[in-house]
């Protein structure tokens, strides 16, 4: 039988049980635990077989409960939680003790966002608590972006994935944290930088592939979630901004492509993908993790993405891609 459900009377009696459900979100679906509940928050990690180091982010449903999370707020902090929230963008701030350290890793920062998206927004403000959600797919693998992908991976380790149909966004949120009041990006994300300096002036990536193009080791680090590796389909995966040139050099191979906008004609190609054919970088965002569950589950030998324009949601897309190839 399918764990995919609508009755979010259902999911409030799982959570309320500090059993998982899997929430859908705008950016990517997550595994939601009671943030209180020391059984579910293992459970989480155990489920996804991810680090204890690697801390989670917090779910809430209005501005207001923010007080009972942090316990300060810089003014920068406010101008983005009132321009972009609900919506995809993450705050790290200082955590108020009640926050239980398995959450945050033992770290004195919380990570906490409002989530856009009605069927968990409905949950939350039925919940008695906030939900710990990291994205649904085991460590290291592909983030999901429909509730198939999600019980794809967990039928078997969770009762219940909440179907909120496709996530609109499709990629993480934009995780922000603060130095000296100071807004730093921690996590490229759906929210695109342009956009939010428009609310708070110049921004800095911190420990960002796309800014520093160095390589980081799996241990934990200040924005744990810039692991190199991460978000990576089983295929081999390579990001070019030569297509063509790459395709030459896999002859005889089964070649699936990830492209922007144009087609390309070579019949050496097994399956290609447009994420945008108007040239949309939100479109594009939106589908590109359902794109690579595609073409991994196509027995391919390598998939072939084009780099995408280094603007707005492209950077987010290119950082994804980067760690796809690792
Ligand atoms: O869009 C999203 O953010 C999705 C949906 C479900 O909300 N969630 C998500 O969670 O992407 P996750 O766990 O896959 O990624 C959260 C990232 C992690 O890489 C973690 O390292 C980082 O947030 N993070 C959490 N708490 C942090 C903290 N206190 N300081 C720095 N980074 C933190
Ligand atoms: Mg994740």
């Amino acid at each position: 039988m399918s764990i995919i459900s609508k009755d979010i009377l259902k999911a409030i009696a799982l959570l309320n049980a500090e059993e998982l459900v899997a929430i859908p979100t705008e950016t990517v679906y997550g595994l939601a635990g009671n943030i209180y509940s020391e059984k579910a928050i293992k459970s989480i990690f155990e489920t996804k077989q991810r680090p204890f180091f690697n801390p989670l982010i917090v779910h809430i449903s209005s501005k207001e409960y923010l007080e009972n999370i942090v316990d300060y707020i810089p003014e920068k902090a406010k101008l983005l939680a009132d321009a972009f929230w609900p919506g995809p963008i993450t705050l790290v701030l200082k955590k108020k003790t009640t926050i239980p350290d398995l959450i945050t890793a033992g770290k004195d920062t919380v990570a906490v966002r409002i989530p856009n998206h009605p069927a968990t927004l409905a949950l939350l403000k039925q919940l008695d608590f906030p939900l710990a959600a990291p994205s649904a797919n085991p460590f290291n693998r592909i983030s999901p972006t429909k509730a198939e992908h999600v019980e794809a991976y967990f039928k078997d380790n969770i009762k219940m994935v909440l179907d909120g149909g496709a996530c609109k966004s499709g990629i993480e949120s934009t995780i922000i944290g603060f130095d000296n009041d100071e807004p730093i990006i921690y996590r490229l994300g759906s929210t695109a930088i342009e956009d939010i300096e428009a609310v708070v002036g110049k921004i800095k990536v911190k420990n960002s592939t796309a800014e520093l193009g160095q390589s980081q080791k799996e241990v934990s680090p200040d924005a744990p979630g810039m692991l190199e590796r991460h978000y990576a389909p089983r295929t081999k995966t390579i990001l070019t901004d030569n297509i063509i040139n790459v395709i030459k050099m896999h002859p005889n191979k089964r070649i699936g492509v990830i492209l922007f906008k144009n087609q390309i004609k070579d019949p050496n190609v097994t399956s290609q993908i447009i994420l945008s054919e108007n040239g949309d970088l939100p479109e594009a965002a939106s589908k590109l993790y359902d794109t690579l569950h595609q073409l991994d589950s196509q027995n391919l030998d390598v998939i072939i993405a084009e780099k995408f324009p280094d603007y707005g949601l492209g950077k987010s897309i290119n950082d994804r891609l980067k760690r796809a190839t690792k």
